[in-house]
């Protein structure tokens, strides 16, 4: 990456995390599209690497790439800096990357338990934090935090999974609330099935007749980029039928787990 002068102007970027599949790489494809300047993180360089030159050749836009573990990384604090000293401001925030891990709690392993906390909350809460004041400064900014329906209610053998996401839902219900009048807008996604490298990452069985009805990551990124068009706040993303959303988010918490 190479520094800008200072008295070069900045330019607005958004930064995307989990860039590298999925629907982070849906909202690195959609917002590309749109002729937004990218930051791209993830862990795998050579597939970021791919995906910047593809973006920048097919787009003409400006598309970097930053390979971070977001689960160990000390050196998120340092972020921001670096990037101004770039002449890049990050006005949209995508937190999307995240992991889940299928099995029993005593089964799940400590450190993959561990992770899962580190990347979906504390990864998303610390890029919160390092980039909402210059938003709110600037009165001009946007979040986007990827949670899912598994936040609304408790999902016996994705125990931790479940809990990160309702860490996800109600911090950006929070911030909301917070944010109003300030010209930063935050929208909390909340996909159900999504066909994407997830379920095998989770270690999930899932049967091939079922993995085609999944929503592809596209629909979630566009019903995400509506949702916060249209200043809502929590929005579920993807096939949920309207009795579905309607059950995670009104029936008995513990009616919704069995069905589950
Ligand atoms: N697929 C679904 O059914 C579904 C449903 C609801 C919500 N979600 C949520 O959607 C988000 C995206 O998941 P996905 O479905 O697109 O799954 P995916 O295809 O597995 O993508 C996950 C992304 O997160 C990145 N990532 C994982 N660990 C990381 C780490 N330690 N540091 C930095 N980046 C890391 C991965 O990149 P690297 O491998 O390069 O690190 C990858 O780009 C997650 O938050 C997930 O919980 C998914």
């Amino acid at each position: 990456m190479t520094e800008n002068s200072a008295s070069e102007p900045k330019k607005n970027y958004a930064l995307i995390t989990g860039a590298s599949s999925g629907i982070g790489q849906a909202f690195a494809k959609v917002l590309a599209s749109k002729k937004k300047p990218l930051i791209l993180i993830g862990r795998d360089e050579q597939k970021l690497k791919a995906l910047s030159e593809e973006l920048r050749s097919r787009e003409g836009i400006d598309v970097r790439f930053l390979p971070i573990d977001l689960a160990r990384s000390k050196e998120l604090p340092l972020l921001p800096g670096k990037l101004q000293n770039m002449g890049i401001t990050i006005d949209v925030l995508v937190n999307n990357a995240g992991f889940g891990k299928f099995g029993r709690e005593e089964e799940v392993r400590y450190e993959d338990a561990l992770n899962m906390v580190n990347l979906n909350c504390r990864a998303l809460l610390a890029l919160t934090k390092l980039f909402l004041p210059e938003m709110v400064r600037r009165h001009k900014g946007a979040i986007i935090n990827v949670a899912s329906t598994a936040g609304f209610a408790p999902w016996p053998d994705m125990a931790t999974y479940a809990a990160t996401k309702a860490f996800v839902i109600s911090y950006s219900e929070s911030l909301a609330e917070e944010l109003k009048s300030t010209g930063v807008k935050i929208v909390c996604t909340c996909p159900g099935p999504v066909a994407t490298a997830f379920q095998e990452r989770a270690g999930m069985k899932v049967d091939l007749n079922e993995y085609k009805n999944y929503a592809d990551p596209q629909t979630i990124v566009e019903e995400t980029l509506g949702a916060l068009k249209s200043n809502k706040t929590l929005v579920i993303t993807g096939r949920s039928t309207g009795k579905t959303k309607w059950a995670l988010r009104f029936l008995p918490r513990s009616l919704v787990s069995k069905i589950i």
